[in-house]
Order: structure tokens, then C-alpha cells, then sequence
């Protein structure tokens, strides 16, 4: 059975987890490709709340979660997400499998990210500082230790010293940082890997098999489309790549099994950390959104910027995943205006354009141009089928479903679990 894909259409946040949760009840399998604990997701089941950071929210539902090749995990945050989960009764170890090729993020990562964003000043990206860029850096640069490298102890001896000292020579000599013990690693490495070991294993067959069992498989994809490291406003991005096509080289399968792709959409737009942001409002309408939208970072508790709803980025968005619906969040929030603006394009060196620039210089000169839309200024956080919605409201989803041209699978109300209308 090909497999659904869960992508975030905005900078992050959508409710992406929440839209997992509701697809996992299907689903034998949910799967993460890309990124590492600089996701989070957040999911309210009646008053009980779980923050998800690296294990798929399909673990809530009994399923089998995998963290796949594509990711960077750090092993510290992965023990302490699984010890909150076992402490609200959700069990974890044997419902996880994780990738021997996924990268390692090591404490030098993070203590190089920090010392960077400190160096750069007010010109820092804003990033979550959890080591997430330069971990990928080493990927690349063919350095790094993946967690099948924790296996053999004598060989992660000879890795960890050589690549601790280059490190070291780094954080000591250009940033004047504290260096890293590296036989303290290795036994906190050793310790992780014991805890570990039964659940690593190649998923790049797991997937597959699965997939070739007829099998329902989840992708969960974190972050956001905008983030993405080649088609976002780089370089105020993430280091991965957040879209659908990021999950056949994250996994290891081919394009074929992918079927249904849902993005995520807010019912108007936030971001963390800096970077270009067309349709952001004044922190006067900002403040009046954050506290019901519940608009704090999941992973660093910063406040969100918030804007209205852009359909030159989600069509952007739709485009690079292929979007077969969208997944419409958070149109609760919205309840307390009497009109409410909703960017169609924008205006830039005198020319209309419904297309999003790449060139961030060119993105800067650009004017959203706005259509208002009558507010509904009533709570519909009860609603639990589309025609409970006040016509107001019906009104703003048909506009962004037109505007985006993509259909709306589901539209959600609040932030519990029953809070959700399926089209
Ligand atoms: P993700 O990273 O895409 O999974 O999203 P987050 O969990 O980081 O952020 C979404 C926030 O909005 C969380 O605090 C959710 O509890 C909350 N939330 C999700 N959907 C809705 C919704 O439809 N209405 C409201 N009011 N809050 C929502
Ligand atoms: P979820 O999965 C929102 C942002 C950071 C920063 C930039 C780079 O919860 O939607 P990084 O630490 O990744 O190098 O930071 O990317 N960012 C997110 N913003 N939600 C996320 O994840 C994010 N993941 C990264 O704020 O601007
Ligand atoms: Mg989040």
C-alpha cells in the first residue's frame, strides 16, 4: 500500500504532530526521515500533554516508530524523551527501531552551534541551538559517527579520539571554548549504545519490507517546508531537507511508495528565529494570538512571531511537495476578529507576483497585498463537522483552499485530539 507523507507547508510548527496523531490510528508503521530534537511536536490527549522531539507522536497510539537514516540524534535526548513517555505510561523500547546510518549529534556540536550564534551577534540565524547544523556539516564533510558506530567499542575508541581532538582544536583555539573530554564521551556513548542496541538495525529494510507487506506506512516529516535547506530563505533555515522527496533518500526507498502526501497548513503563519517573514503583523496583534495559539517554541519555550496567512508561500510550498490536500490548523485562533487579512500575492519592483523568490534581496522589496475576510467573532472550538463552522468561517477555508489551490483534508479547532474536522 503506498505510504502518506505529513509535511509542514509554513516555517515549522503547523501542528504537524497532531495531524500524525490522527493519521497513526491507521497506520502499522510512522516514520521519521530528516532533522533531529530541533523538531517539536505537541500533543494534548484530554488534559494530558506530551512534547514529542525526536520519536514520531504514533508512539502514543501503540505503533511502531522508526528513526531513520536521514536524521541526527542526539542519544541523551532520546533517553530523556523516552523516560517522560514511560513516566505518562506510554511504553517506548519495544515500539522503537532506530537506523545504524543516522548521524550522531555529540556535545561538540552543540558547543560549537552556541559559540557561533554568540560569535555572529545579532546576525545569528536563531537556530535551537541542539547541534543540529553542525552535526549535518560533519555528515557531509564525511567526519561524523553514526550509531552503528557505537557497536564496536575498540573502533568508536580510535573514531572519537581522532575527531575529538580536531574538534577541540577548534572550540579551544578559534572560539576560546572549553574543550570536550573525550573518555567521558566514550563511556557515556558505551552506556547509551547498551541501552540501545536491540533497536538498531537496518530500516531502510524494515521500511520496506513493510511497505511490500502491504503495510500502513506514516512519514512524519518536522520542521517546515520554508525551512528547507535548498528551496527555504537560506541561509535562515534548518539543515535538512523537510519536503516529501527528503523521505525516499531519509529512509532508503524508492519514490514509488509514496501515495499521499498531506501538508500542514496554520490558519495563518508563524516562525521561530529570524529570517524573512512577508506577512508578519505588529506584536500588539501578535500577543493576542500567541496565548490561544499556544504559540511558545515546543523545544526552546521562545515566543513565535506570528503572521497572517500567506498563500504565496503555502503555494510554494504545495508545489515542492506535490501536495495531494492540506491540513488546515489552529482556525480556532482566528475567532476574535471582526475582519481578517489573508495575503494572495505581492507586489515587488512594481509587478505582481504569486510566486515566492528565492533571492532574499528580491523577497525584501516585496509588499503582501491583502484580501480581507469577514471574521466570525464567536468560538468554534466545538465544531466536529465542517457545516458546524459559521459561514464566516466556511468562507475563509473554501478562500485558502482557492488561493492555494490544493483541497482541505481537515480543518482543526483546538488542540486536543477531538478537536479535528475531517473533509
Ligand atoms: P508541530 O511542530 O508542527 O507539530 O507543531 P507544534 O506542536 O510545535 O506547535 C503547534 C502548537 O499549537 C502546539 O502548542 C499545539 O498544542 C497547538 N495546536 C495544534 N493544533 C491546534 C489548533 O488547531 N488550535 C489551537 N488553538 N492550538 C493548536
Ligand atoms: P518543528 O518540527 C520551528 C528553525 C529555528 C531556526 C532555524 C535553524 O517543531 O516544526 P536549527 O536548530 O534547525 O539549525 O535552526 O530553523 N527551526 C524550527 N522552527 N519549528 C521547528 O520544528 C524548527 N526546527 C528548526 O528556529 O530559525
Ligand atoms: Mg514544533
Amino acid at each position: 500500500m503506498p505510504a502518506t507523507v505529513v509535511v509542514g507547508g509554513q516555517w515549522g510548527d503547523e501542528g504537524k504532530g497532531r495531524i500524525v496523531d490522527l493519521l497513526a490510528e491507521e497506520a502499522d508503521l510512522v516514520v521519521r526521515y530528516q532533522g533531529g530534537n530541533n523538531a517539536g511536536h505537541t500533543v494534548w490527549v484530554g488534559d494530558q500533554h506530551f512534547a514529542f522531539h525526536l520519536i514520531p507522536t504514533g508512539i502514543l497510539r501503540g505503533k511502531l516508530c522508526v528513526l531513520g537514516a536521514g536524521m541526527v540524534l542526539d542519544l541523551e535526548v532520546l533517553l530523556d524523551e523516552e523516560t517522560a513517555l514511560a513516566d505518562a505510561g506510554v511504553p517506548v523500547l519495544t515500539n522503537l527501531r532506530i537506523s545504524e546510518n543516522a548521524h550522531l549529534i555529540l556535545p561538540y556540536h552543540k558547543l560549537l552551534e552556541s559559540a557561533e550564534e554568540e560569535r555572529l551577534g545579532d546576525k545569528a540565524i536563531g537556530t535551537t541551538r541542539r547541534g543540529i547544523g553542525p552535526a549535518y556539516e560533519d555528515k557531509m564533510a564525511r567526519r561524523g559517527l553514526r550509531v552503528g558506530d557505537l557497536r564496536d567499542p575498540d573502533m568508536l575508541a580510535e573514531k572519537l579520539s581522532a575527531v575529538v581532538e580536531y574538534k577541540n582544536l577548534i572550540l579551544q583555539r578559534v572560539y576560546d571554548a572549553r574543550p570536550v573530554d573525550a573518555i567521558n564521551l566514550y563511556e557515556a556513548l558505551r552506556s547509551l549504545w547498551d541501552h540501545y542496541a536491540d533497536t538498531v538495525c537496518d530500516t531502510g529494510r524494515l521500511v520496506l519490507d513493510a511497505l511490500e507487506a502491504g503495510k500502513n506506512v506514516l512519514f512524519e516529516g518536522a520542521h517546515g517546508t520554508m525551512l528547507d535547506i535548498d528551496w527555504g530563505t537560506y541561509p535562515y533555515v534548518t539543515s535538512s531537507s523537510p519536503t516529501a522527496g527528503a523521505v525516499c533518500s531519509g529512509i532508503g526507498v524508492g519514490p514509488k511508495h509514496l501515495g499521499r502526501i498531506v501538508g500542514v497548513a496554520k490558519a495563518y503563519t508563524t516562525r521561530v528565529g529570524a529570517g524573512p517573514f512577508p506577512t508578519e503583523v505588529e506584536e500588539e496583534v501578535a500577543k493576542r494570538m500567541r496565548e490561544p495559539g499556544g504559540e511558545f517554541g515546543t523545544t526552546t519555550g521562545r515566543a513565535r512571531r506570528i503572521g497572517w496567512f500567506d498563500a504565496v508561500v503555502v503555494r510554494k510550498t504545495a508545489r515542492l511537495n506535490d501536495l495531494d490536500s492540506l491540513a488546515l490548523t489552529h482556525l480556532d485562533v482566528l475567532g476574535q476578529f471582526a475582519e481578517i487579512p489573508v495575503c494572495a500575492s505581492y507586489i515587488c519592483d512594481g509587478e505582481e507576483t504569486r510566486e515566492f523568490p528565492n533571492d532574499l534581496g528580491k523577497l525584501a522589496r516585496c509588499q503582501p497585498q491583502y484580501t480581507s475576510l469577514p471574521g466570525w467573532q464567536s468560538d468554534i472550538s466545538g465544531a466536529r463537522k465542517f457545516s458546524d463552522l459559521p459561514d464566516a468561517a466556511q468562507r475563509y477555508v473554501r478562500t485558502i483552499e482557492e488561493l492555494v489551490g490544493v483541497p482541505i483534508s481537515h480543518v482543526l479547532v483546538g488542540r486536543r485530539r477531538d478537536q479535528s474536522i475531517i473533509l
